[in-house]
């Protein structure tokens, strides 16, 4: 295999419960990527459609997790990576973890397939951090192992894949405007309240324990986040009349998708998430924010081959 064109799914992190901790996987957004061997040894980034981001390896995403793995098998060979963007950076569903862990994945293929899903995603991380400023896995596990993913820790890096409620949607309201993960990060306490972590640790168990039971009840019951959502929906225009319309639509549960500015919801059954994207289109068609909105079953396969020479 000389060359390899996938498709790099966007992804949603924190899941409101689970902040740095839970991810989820969807279908019909992401990135297309084509990762080429070359004689030259090293990582080169030839080609960036859709999204002003540097050509620069060590300044690129994908680059530094491209270099990551490279440095790691060191082959004889290296490697070129064009870009086609369709997650807009800044936009929350895990623009720049697609890059990083789409860049990873696909050059293991090249490789022969070396490393296993967990090495993937230490490697994607190291990309992912330079655009957040902080090593975090959230959207590069769910995009590497697809489904829902818990990032046990990241010293040693220990991920946990989750099952799949078969009924699972996520609808997603993009507003385009651009949140830096770095500043939605920087406007957050350092510390909390022994009773606010309390209830959001038994959100997470609550959740993990829905998934795994199918209990679309108490997964709806555990999707809170009383932690980080009171401080970043304030980023976020229309947050509440968005979140408070998903709901009243059917969702199991709304909240800001990573670090904002789109807003995700659970939903079960792709009827109610229809439901659910109207809802949306309701609150702000009329506002001067552009916006997208997605409708997607939950991918439990991540990262694809869309085809292969
Ligand atoms: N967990 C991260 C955050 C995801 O919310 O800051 C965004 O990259």
């Amino acid at each position: 295999m000389k060359e390899l064109k996938i498709f790099s799914p966007a992804t949603v992190a924190n899941v409101s419960c689970g902040f740095d901790v839970l991810g989820f996987c969807l279908d019909t957004i992401g990135d297309e990527m084509i990762i080429r061997k070359t004689v030259e040894k090293g990582v080169r980034i030839t080609k960036i459609v859709g999204a002003d981001l540097p050509f620069e390896t060590k300044k690129n995403v994908a680059g530094v997790a491209a270099l990551a793995i490279m440095n790691a098998a060191n082959p004889d060979f290296g490697v070129e990576i064009e870009i086609y963007k369709n997650i807009k950076p800044g936009s929350g569903v895990g623009s720049s973890s697609a890059s990083a862990s789409g860049a990873v994945w696909a050059i293991n293929e090249l490789l022969g397939k070396p490393y296993n899903k967990q090495e993937l995603t230490a490697f994607g991380m190291k990309g992912e951090a330079i655009a957040s400023g902080a090593e975090h896995a959230d959207n590069v596990a769910p995009g590497i192992f697809g489904g829902f993913t818990l990032v046990k820790q990241l010293n040693p890096l220990k991920v946990v894949q989750l099952p799949t409620p078969s009924k699972m949607y996520a609808t997603i309201l993009h507003p385009q405007i651009e949140v830096k993960t770095s500043e939605a990060r920087a406007i957050l306490p350092k510390e909390v309240s022994l009773q606010k972590a309390i209830k959001q640790w038994a959100n997470v168990g609550s959740f993990v324990s829905g998934l795994y039971d199918e209990d679309y009840e108490l997964i709806s019951d555990s999707l809170v986040d009383n932690i980080v959502e009171p401080h970043r929906s304030k980023l976020i225009p229309h947050f509440d009349a968005v979140k408070e319309a998903m709901l009243k639509a059917g969702a199991l549960g709304a909240g800001i998708s990573g670090s904002g500015p789109s807003i995700f919801s659970l939903c079960k059954g792709e009827e109610n998430a229809k439901k659910v994207a109207e809802a949306v289109i309701e609150v702000y068609k009329d506002k001067s924010i552009n916006y997208d909105v997605y409708v997607s079953k939950i991918n439990t396969k991540g990262i694809k081959i869309i085809n292969l020479k």
